[in-house]
């Protein structure tokens, strides 16, 4: 399974490169709305391109689908890298269709449900993401989104990647990696979650003990 930083910060993008682990990163319009300069987004997602030398989520703002390709080709202009945003509402579909018949790489954000995923890949989109975190605050379970996906991807040999966002734990991140998730976009938040093991620091620490009693250098 793929790892993507799901931020637009540049430090903690160049911290997850720094652990190697690091495939790609997804934006969106909250996410650069938090950086200082926000407002120069091309130069943001320029740096993050630079640092990440793989796929880098832009999002679309407009709503009407005309809006849509204008922008995807104005965000896939900063850098080869930039794989285009855009909301799975009909406008977005038409926007991915578009888009894909000229070999642009786009992602149908927004997913909450199989129909919306099988509809989007059919459209041609290089990947889905759905929102299982935001599912599980209206009371769904998120992984069953993603197994159903998987399985429809899996019956006709989609090429499209399953890309799980919206995650808020480790545990979110292992059940859809048993489900057979392509990638998970994850904050880094989780990431410092799925290091970290109290018995693993417990075990660091009394390896540490023991070997200054012993007063020997490696
Ligand atoms: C994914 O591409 C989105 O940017 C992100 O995962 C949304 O997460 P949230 O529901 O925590 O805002």
């Amino acid at each position: 399974m793929k790892f993507f930083l799901d931020t637009a910060n540049l430090d903690e993008i160049r911290e997850a490169a720094a652990l190697g682990v690091l495939d790609g990163v997804t934006t969106n319009p909250t996410l650069l709305s938090k950086q200082v300069g926000g407002d120069d987004f091309k130069k943001i997602l320029k740096q993050v391109c630079d640092v990440v030398k793989g796929p880098v989520c832009a999002e679309v703002v407009s709503e009407d689908a005309e809006g849509m390709v204008r922008e995807a080709k104005e965000l896939a202009g900063i850098d080869e890298h930039i794989v285009i945003k855009i909301p799975m509402v009909r406008n977005g579909l038409k926007a991915i269709g578009k888009l894909s018949g000229e070999g642009l790489a786009t992602a149908a954000t927004l997913v909450f449900s199989p129909s919306q995923a099988l509809l989007a890949a059919r459209a041609g989109a290089a990947y889905v993401i759905p929102f299982i975190g935001r599912l599980e605050d209206a009371s769904h379970y998120g992984t069953d989104l993603v197994v159903d996906i998987v399985d429809i991807f899996d019956n006709y040999d989609f090429e499209t990647e399953v890309m799980v966002a919206s995650v808020r734990s480790p545990l979110q991140v292992v059940e859809v990696a048993m489900a057979g998730a392509d990638i998970v976009t994850v904050p880094p938040k989780v990431i410092d979650q799925m290091i970290t093991h109290p018995m693993t620091e417990a075990g660091v620490k009394r390896f540490l003990e023991d070997w200054q009693k012993l007063g020997a250098k490696i």
